[in-house]
């Protein structure tokens, strides 16, 4: 990582000379690594839109594929694993060296379904113990940073009951970044998770740290993922959450920033996805179909501006920032929880064009931040 981060201090006085403005990677190089997403399941970007890689290759030092690594795709039956897409994506990290994540090792959701028609629980984690061997080697040397675990943790701290609680049981997280460790001793290796500003799902996740820490089993990093919206969780509860899982020792990380401008049923998380339906092209779940008012657009700007100035704030023990995604044409919150909606939550519009959020970003002043 440090590698990248010297390389561009390096072309800072450069563009200082030249009074060009900045793109994103230079304005934060001396503070954190800047990350963006290529998807590659909704849309083959990868493949076909080449306007997503120039965005990515201009502005970011970072790159996590939004699904192409997840175990739906590299490895869709029990014997066939596919790399093409992840391989693309390596390709293009490599190219434009870039810092890369490997996205994820362990996650209950985009799992096929003959692994949950596994029934033997010795066959289960030898699979499992396989699926990690098999990703964490094929991409040695070019993944920096493998999302080992992704989302154990339910609201209340406690670990979601999963597959892999319900077949390995409660040491499967230890099992999995043993795994890790074993196929490649060299690469970092994190714990994923959402709502972490909740202090008890906090609490779980700090646990978690410390168990496999006080178990000599190495854990490098923790990712708050940071799908949030404009007026939670509150820049307090963010400080708080930067804080307390930096006291761990371990290095924390932005793993999925951006910040959804409608409104969400948030009282309904957890339920079905088909539930979701009945709200799909009701005008009041989805009111910007024609365009981002004025008034939405500066709270974004001005909701950004002020999450990096706490990340800012808090660079020593932030070592990564990563937007999910780059463009709202392809963000997957357009899609999540309910379909076919328009979002505005990511610095890029439709059109492929800097946002407003996008400058306030880059004419944010560090040395006016304590
Ligand atoms: C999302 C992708 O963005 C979508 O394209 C896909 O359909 C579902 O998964 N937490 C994670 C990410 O860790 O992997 C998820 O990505 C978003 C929530």
């Amino acid at each position: 990582m440090k590698r990248i981060l010297i390389s561009l201090f390096i072309t800072l006085p450069l563009l200082a000379c030249s009074q060009e403005k900045p793109n994103l990677k230079e304005k934060y190089a001396e503070y954190f690594l800047i990350g963006a997403t290529i998807n590659q399941q909704d849309y083959q970007i990868i493949d076909k839109d080449e306007k997503i890689l120039k965005i990515v290759a201009e502005d970011f030092n970072s790159v996590t594929p939004e699904n192409s690594m997840k175990w739906m795709h590299s490895h869709p039956e029990y014997s066939k694993y596919t790399f093409s897409n992840a391989q693309k994506i390596t390709d293009f990290a490599k190219d434009n060296d870039m810092y890369l994540l490997g996205h994820t090792l362990v996650w209950h959701n985009q799992v096929p379904e003959y692994v949950l028609e596994i029934n033997d629980k010795a066959k289960f984690n030898l699979h499992l113990k396989n699926h990690i061997f098999q990703l964490v080697t094929r991409f040695k040397g070019k993944v920096d940073m493998w999302d080992v675990v992704n989302e154990a943790l339910n609201d209340d701290g406690a670990l979601r009951e999963t597959v892999f609680l319900e077949m390995i049981g409660d040491d499967y997280i230890e099992k999995a970044f043993q795994y890790a460790n074993d196929s490649d001793p060299n690469v970092e290796l994190a714990y994923n998770d959402y709502n972490l500003w909740k202090p008890k799902k906090r609490k779980g996740a700090i646990q978690i740290i410390n168990s496999l820490k006080e178990k000599g089993i190495r854990i490098d990093a923790v990712g708050i993922q940071a799908h949030w919206d404009l007026h939670f969780p509150s820049i307090k509860e963010i400080e708080e959450t930067i804080v307390d899982l930096a006291a761990t020792g371990v290095d924390v990380m932005i793993t999925e920033l951006d910040i959804t401008v409608i409104p969400n049923p948030y009282e309904l998380a957890g339920i079905a996805r088909e539930e979701f339906k009945k709200f799909e092209g009701n005008k009041k779940w989805d009111p910007y179909q024609s365009g981002i008012p004025n008034n939405i657009q500066k709270k974004l700007s001005k909701r950004y501006k002020e999450i990096f100035e706490l990340f800012v704030k808090h660079h020593d023990k932030i070592s990564r920032v990563t937007f999910w995604g780059t463009t709202d044409k392809y963000t997957w919150r357009n899609e999540n929880p309910i379909r076919g909606r328009t979002d505005y939550p990511l610095l890029f519009n439709r059109l492929y064009n800097k946002k407003p959020a996008y400058f306030e970003l880059l004419d944010i002043d560090p040395s006016n931040i304590k």
